[in-house]
């Protein structure tokens, strides 16, 4: 499939200053000619001709692709010593809309060992199990809301988005800064649970420290072993463990959310463990939804630079190669397949290339059609905000990289499209 043959329009938007390295591709028109491979061709030159063979030929054989070439293979599987532990419930939690859980998930078993710490909201006025999105924060649970009765984070925050934060050391200023970016009532009033942690606790965003995490744990990686990343979307998974064992939670409707890097983390975790039902990513741009073969944007050398540490050492080759890249980001798409994929961008933001991650949207059409659902509903990249809410979902919001109530919005009406209807 050409792309290619897609019309280049100038993108009107305004340029993000923030965070666009010199020299990056920002208008379609510098975008070189380039083809995507086809996710329904296997490497042997075989066309998937049925669900079946989607399902034992060529999905196994795109995972293994993005574990040797990029993301580094997944060296831990569920620790036998995994164990939970209940910190806190408190019952009339947020105004009493809300029981509030403080969940250890203890990755080695013991207090002083590897761990994180879950910050569960569920619904009080609903009474069955109820559906939850579960996502990571960037500076810890503190920062995500204003109640003064949650422990302040003592591990690796980022402090990126956080201008009252001093870098990587959470203080008592960072109270609620991300309180936007997590819409906890709206999602209450909606019926759903929320559940995040501090992702600098799993592992810290920093070079030469990832033994501190389960990397830890695991076989030395090698050159095709994971990086950060692929420990962020390990942990996901432990903590999907534990919400399969709340019985107020419907572990069949969770849907997993990120944005920027942890969106890109989602994206892995959801190719790699079928259990998330829903995946959502906001503004995961390079490494994440958007296709690397535009060069738009953040390219495979800006992610594979000062930010090396998250995928496999090998991906390194692909720098200033995009074009021998085997796979692109349509085929992580479509190895969420056939199950609801929202994914969200933002016009202002260049540097994640919202209309590549639309692209890499569409690029998966073909195998959510063959596995019989609607696949993406359009062909052409939406104004906007409008929510195209098949299987195969797209919301483009107007405004800069971040996450907002709009995107809330959207997110809650496509999840309540695909969980409820
Ligand atoms: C940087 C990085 C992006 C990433 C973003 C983030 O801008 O280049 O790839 O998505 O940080 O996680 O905030």
């Amino acid at each position: 499939m050409t792309i290619h043959a897609v019309l280049p329009v100038l993108l009107t938007v305004a340029c993000a200053s923030e965070g666009l390295a010199a020299g990056a591709v920002t208008n379609e028109t510098q975008i070189p000619p380039y083809t995507l491979p086809d996710p329904l061709v296997c490497r042997d030159g075989t066309r998937v001709a049925d669900a079946r063979m989607w399902r034992e030929k060529r999905r196994p054989e795109l995972l293994r692709l993005f574990e040797s070439e990029m993301y580094g293979r997944t060296l831990l599987g569920k620790p036998e010593s995994l164990r939970f532990v209940l910190r806190e419930e408190k019952k009339d939690a947020r105004g009493g809309k809300a029981t509030r859980l403080r969940v250890g998930v203890l990755f080695e078993g013991k207090e002083d060992g590897r761990q994180m710490e879950l910050l569960v909201y569920l619904p009080n006025r609903v009474k069955g199990p109820v559906p939850v999105f579960l996502g990571f924060n960037f500076d810890g649970n503190y920062t995500t809301t204003d109640e003064p009765d949650i422990p302040l984070a003592r591990h690796f925050a980022m402090g990126l988005y956080a201008n009252r934060l001093v870098k990587n050391t959470p203080t008592e200023a960072g109270r609620g800064i991300h309180r936007e970016m997590w819409q906890y009532d709206l999602a209450l009033e909606r019926g759903y649970g929320v559940v995040t942690a501090g992702y600098g606790e799993v592992e810290p965003d920093a070079d030469g420290r990832w033994r501190e995490g389960p990397r830890g744990l695991g076989p030395e990686p090698g050159a095709k072993d994971w990086g950060c990343l692929g420990a962020w979307a390990w942990a996901s998974s432990r903590a999907l463990d534990y919400l399969e064992s709340n019985p107020r939670v419907d572990a069949k409707r969770v849907a997993l959310i990120g944005f920027s890097r942890l969106g890109k983390a989602a994206l892995w975790a959801g190719a790699q463990d079928e259990r998330f039902a829903l995946v959502v990513s906001n503004n995961s741009g390079a490494g994440g939804a958007a296709l690397s073969k535009r060069v738009f944007g953040e390219t495979v050398d800006n992610l594979t630079g000062k930010l090396g540490r998250w995928f496999c050492p090998d991906f390194r080759q692909y720098a200033n190669n995009e074009a021998s890249l085997p796979m692109d980001q349509h085929e992580l798409a479509a190895l969420i397949a056939p199950r609801p994929l929202l994914i969200a961008s933002a016009t202002e933001d260049l540097w994640s290339d919202p209309k590549g991650e639309f692209l890499g949207g569409l690029g998966a059409d073909p195998v959510y059609r063959l596995l019989g659902t609607d696949g993406l509903a359009r062909n052409e990249w939406p104004a906007p905000g409008q929510l195209v809410d098949s299987r195969i979902g797209y919301f483009l919001r107007a405004g800069k990289h971040d996450v907002t109530r709009e995107d809330w919005q959207a997110m809650l009406a496509y999840a309540d499209r695909h969980f409820r209807q």
